[in-house]
């Protein structure tokens, strides 16, 4: 497919350079997945082995998926359209465009609501480092301990408790009672200053020196950390593999999931950078080139730098966890350990803000361009409705911080819609579009073509692979949420959750384990509902019980709120995009098919 014509008529913002894009796209896949969540990933899911799948799911998903958004993206860029609703809508001048376009728009906005927060959370880090606060609490915490297990222990112990004092996450309302707020608030005028500036002199400018600064300080960290004695046993720790991880089904999702997540694919933020190149920029080697970068910060910077060192200073047990576990505990007492810790922890979360907000920007900029170029506004007012829009949307996520329900349900709905994006983009691509059509016009202006074999890959191989992750995610983790929403399962699950220990000490000598212990629980605790008393033994433990049925009941009316919020959100969207396409996007697409653009 070929399209003719020019963007005259109307100012159509560009990138600079080719540089500036590589970097710009690259600033919006590095970032906390890629030095928090990888490492995590892979440690807990067969170690050097997860390449094999992560690999696959790079060359089956993330590369194809990118070339097609790239493509997409530079075509809408023709139609002088930068929003997901445009870009679809001119690709494809049905309903359901406007559906996918919403999505684009939507996951967008709604994963920086929470994004932000964590940003804020690597910023109190730096800061935290940076004044000497963590030293001062790790020494108060080691005050007279002389054993070294004591030692780590206290060590994290009094990261755990800085992590819960600055996120808030054992009640409702915790973020709000230290200096977290400031911290957000700071976050929002750096996002929506360098927002504000525009494409080219904001987030191409900005990226240009912030990536160079957080390799090099990444780089600084790993050869730190490669020259600390014994580290090839942490190394060894990460990378080994674990073969028999590969026959279960958990890693290839969480290898698919990683290779969504850190390549920003499939969601609208490359829809988005990639209209603002010029008709014959190069999309195939760009795309490439920015996702090679990611990989490299990954697999060699993320890869190398946190579970080996954990692992050298905390020993085996602290070496493995998730994002938050890994990142916001462990890492904070390796510093401790590490000679110049307070320097390179400093580096470190430093080096973690200016990843999160690279890649927050680019979660902006989709809506930014979808209220200019749907319903005119400019830039003041597209920044400032979007600033309040963001900020209403982050409140909750702020407030309801017990155990981070907010924030976690935000996420897993989002991850949904990122598949589910995805799906509908490639199934666009190859189908609808056409993925020959759709192949010659990424050919364009190319340095290198895509590999002939491509059209095939697009058509079958890729959708196919998106669909089984698609039913195995919906399959493993969609009923765990979904039982999350409901306050009465949540309630009786908290407190059986009490009695259960109790129950079986008091019959110790029955030894009762598994479903003889359930039945038991739910014999005993049953006589509530017949109106039975308790017995006294048992009835001490009431009040407890009542309180963890109660904060988990209300912890399931949170998630049910994220859900029906997100939910009036994307239709709010979806009627917003329904009048954009209707008024200014489709009198836009119109002009520029009367200067003789179309597709061919
Ligand atoms: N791709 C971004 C990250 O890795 C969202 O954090």
């Amino acid at each position: 497919m070929t399209t003719s014509g020019s963007d005259h008529g109307h100012k159509q913002e560009h990138w600079g350079s080719k540089f500036g894009v590589i970097l710009a796209v690259a600033g919006s896949a590095v970032g906390l997945g890629n030095f928090l969540r990888f490492p995590g990933v892979a440690v807990n899911n067969g170690g050097g082995a997860f390449m094999i799948p992560y690999i696959l799911s790079f060359l089956l998903l993330g590369v194809p998926i990118c070339w097609c958004e790239w493509t997409m993206g530079r075509l809408g860029g023709r139609f002088g359209q930068n929003n997901g609703p445009g870009v679809m809508y001119a690709l494809w001048r049905r309903g359901p465009a406007k559906g996918i376009g919403a999505l684009t728009l939507f996951i967008p906005v709604v994963v920086y609501m929470y994004y932000v927060v964590i940003e804020a959370w690597c910023l109190m880090y730096a800061i935290e480092f940076f004044s000497g606060g963590f030293a001062d609490r790790f020494a108060e915490a080691t005050e007279g301990l002389t054993e070294e297990k004591e030692v780590v222990g206290a060590v994290v112990g009094a990261a755990g408790e800085f992590f819960s004092s600055t996120t808030g996450d054992t009640h409702n309302g915790g973020m709000l009672e230290g200096n977290l707020l400031y911290a957000i608030l700071a976050c929002f005028i750096v996002n929506f200053i360098i927002i504000y500036r525009g494409v080219t002199k904001g987030i191409e400018s900005f990226c240009k020196v912030a990536m160079p600064l957080l390799i090099l300080s990444a780089c600084v960290i790993l050869v730190r950390v490669l020259t600390l004695k014994g580290i090839s046993s942490g190394l060894g720790f990460m990378w080994n593999p674990n073969w028999s991880a590969l026959r279960n089904p958990q890693v290839w999702l969480e290898a698919s999931g990683q290779i969504f997540f850190t390549l920003s694919v499939g969601f609208g933020l490359i829809l988005c950078y990639s209209s603002y190149l010029r008709q014959d920029d190069d999309v195939v080697l760009t795309s490439l080139s920015a996702s090679s970068t990611n990989e490299f910060c990954e697999v060699i910077l993320g890869g190398m730098i946190v579970v080996p060192t954990a692992f050298l200073f905390l020993g085996a047990e602290n070496a493995t966890g998730g994002t938050f576990s890994l990142g916001f505990f462990t890492l904070p007492s390796i510093m401790h350990f590490m000679p110049a810790g307070n320097l390179f922890g400093g580096l470190w979360f430093g080096l973690l803000f200016l990843a999160a907000v690279t890649s927050s920007l680019s979660m902006l900029q989709p809506a930014i361009a979808f209220l200019e170029n749907g319903f005119g506004l400019k830039r003041t007012g597209s920044v400032v409705l979007l600033g309040a829009i963001t900020a209403v949307g982050a409140a909750p996520i702020v407030y309801y911080s017990r155990g981070l329900t907010a924030l976690d349900h935000t996420d897993f709905w989002c991850n949904l819609g990122m598949i589910l994006a995805a799906t509908a983009q490639v199934i666009l691509f190859g189908w609808i579009i056409g993925a020959e059509r759709g192949v010659r016009e990424a050919n364009r202006g190319s340095d290198f073509p895509m590999p002939k074999f491509m059209p095939f890959v697009l058509r079958y191989i890729t959708p196919t692979f998106l669909i089984i992750v698609l039913v195995a995610w919906g399959y493993t983790k969609l009923p765990g949420y979904i039982e999350g929403m409901s306050p009465a399962t949540r309630g009786t699950n908290a407190v059986m959750n009490v009695y259960t220990p109790v129950i079986a000490e008091h019959f110790a000598d029955e030894n009762l384990e598994g479903e003889a212990l359930t039945k038991r629980v739910r014999k005993l605790v049953g006589r509530e509902g017949r109106k039975e008393p308790l017995p006294e033994w048992l009835a001490v433990h009431k009040d407890a019980a009542e309180e963890a049925r109660k904060a988990e009941s209300s912890d399931a009316k949170v998630a049910r709120l994220v859900f029906i919020g997100l939910i009036v959100l994307y239709l709010l969207l979806l009627a917003l995009a329904d009048i954009a396409c209707r008024n200014n996007i489709g009198k836009r697409i119109a002009e520029a098919e009367a200067r003789g653009v179309r597709l061919e």
